[in-house]
C-alpha cells in the first residue's frame, strides 16, 4: 500500500480520486484547497515533508477557462506557478508527482487524435497556463514527474456539461447544442483508475492520456444523455458553435490518442458511450 497525496481534492476529479483511492484500499491525505494552497511554496514545503507521500496527485487547478482569458498572471500562478512548486516539492522528497493536464494544451484543430507527443500549441489563456504546468513538471521530475491529460470531464461532485443536460432535460426543455466541436466525454472515476493503474504500474515517467475511447460532438453527447434518460432525443437540435460565442475560444477537434498506456501494461478507457452508461447514474443520483 502506497501513501498518497491529493492537492485540490474538494474539486470534482480530486473527490473521486479520493474516494477511488479509499476504494482501492490505499491510504489518501485529502487537502482541498483550504487545507493546502499551492500557490503558498512554505506551506506546499512543509506539507509534502511532513506527510512524506509516495505519490502526489496534482488536481488543483484554475479551471475557469473563459475567466482564464481576462486573468491568464492569477491562472498562471495557480497552474503553473503552483505546479512548478508541487513538483518541487516531491524532488526535494522523493515522492512521485502525478500532474492532471488538459487537452487544452493542443491547438484543438487537427484532424486525427493527438498523440502524447504532438506539439502543443495552446490557442487559450487557461491552455497555456496548463502547459506550464506541464513544463514545470517534466522539467523538475523528469524520472518522477507523469502528466495525465483528460478532457471533457464529468462527476458526480460539481458542474459540468452532462450535469447541465440532466438539468435542462429533467425542466422539460429543448436544447441546441453545438455539432462542430469533437472530443470525449470522461468520467472523473475513470480517470481516477487510471491514475492508480498509473502509480501501481511501475510505468515510465511521462505522458498519459486519460480520456475515454472514441469521439463525439456537444450535440452528440447530449442526444446520448437524453437518450439515456428516456427523452425523446429530437428534443437535442444541433447548432455551430457560432451560434455560443465564448471569451476563450473552444477546440474543433480535441480528440487524445492513448498510445503510451500499451507502455505501462494499462487498458486505456474504454469507450465514451460505454462508460456515459455507468457514469450518467452517478451524476444524475448525486
Ligand atoms: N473539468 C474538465 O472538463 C477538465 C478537462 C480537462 C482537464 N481538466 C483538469 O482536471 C483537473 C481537475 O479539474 P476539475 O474538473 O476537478 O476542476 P475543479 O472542480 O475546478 O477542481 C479544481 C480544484 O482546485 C482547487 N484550487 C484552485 N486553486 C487552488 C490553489 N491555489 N490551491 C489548491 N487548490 C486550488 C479548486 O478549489 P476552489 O473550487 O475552492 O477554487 C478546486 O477544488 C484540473 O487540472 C483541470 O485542468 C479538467
Amino acid at each position: 500500500m502506497s501513501r498518497w497525496l491529493v492537492t485540490g481534492a474538494g474539486g470534482m476529479l480530486g473527490r473521486d480520486m479520493v474516494a477511488c483511492l479509499e476504494r482501492g484500499g490505499e491510504a489518501a491525505l485529502a487537502f482541498t484547497r483550504a487545507d493546502l494552497d499551492i500557490t503558498d511554496q512554505a506551506a506546499v514545503t512543509a506539507t509534502v515533508r511532513s506527510c512524506r507521500p509516495d505519490i502526489v496527485v496534482n488536481c488543483a487547478a484554475w479551471t475557469a477557462v473563459d475567466e482564464a482569458e481576462a486573468h491568464e498572471d492569477e491562472a498562471l500562478e495557480v497552474n503553473g506557478h503552483g505546479a512548478r512548486l508541487v513538483a518541487a516539492a516531491c524532488a526535494a522528497s522523493g515522492a512521485r508527482l502525478i500532474h492532471i493536464s488538459t487537452d487544452y494544451v493542443f491547438a484543438g484543430d487537427a484532424c486525427r487524435p493527438y498523440t502524447e507527443h504532438d506539439r502543443c500549441g495552446p490557442r487559450t489563456a487557461y491552455g497555456r497556463t496548463k502547459l506550464a504546468g506541464e513544463r514545470a513538471v517534466a522539467e523538475l521530475l523528469p524520472g518522477s514527474g507523469y502528466i495525465v491529460r483528460t478532457a471533457w470531464l464529468y462527476g458526480a461532485h460539481g458542474p459540468s456539461f452532462v450535469r447541465t443536460m440532466i438539468g435542462l432535460e429533467r425542466a422539460g426543455k429543448v436544447v441546441d447544442v453545438v455539432d462542430d466541436q469533437h472530443g470525449q466525454p470522461t468520467w472523473t472515476m475513470d480517470v481516477a483508475g487510471q491514475v492508480i493503474a498509473l502509480a501501481r504500474s511501475g510505468a515510465p515517467a511521462g505522458v498519459y492520456h486519460a480520456t475515454s475511447a472514441g469521439e463525439t460532438t456537444w450535440f452528440g453527447l447530449a442526444r446520448e444523455i437524453f437518450g439515456l434518460l428516456g427523452a425523446d432525443t429530437a428534443r437535442v437540435r444541433p447548432v455551430a458553435s457560432s451560434a455560443y460565442p465564448r471569451p476563450a475560444p473552444r477546440p474543433a477537434y480535441s480528440v487524445l490518442g492513448h498510445g503510451t498506456w500499451a507502455s505501462a501494461g494499462i487498458e486505456p478507457i474504454p469507450g465514451w458511450r460505454l462508460r456515459l452508461h455507468q457514469g450518467l447514474r452517478a451524476v444524475a443520483d448525486a
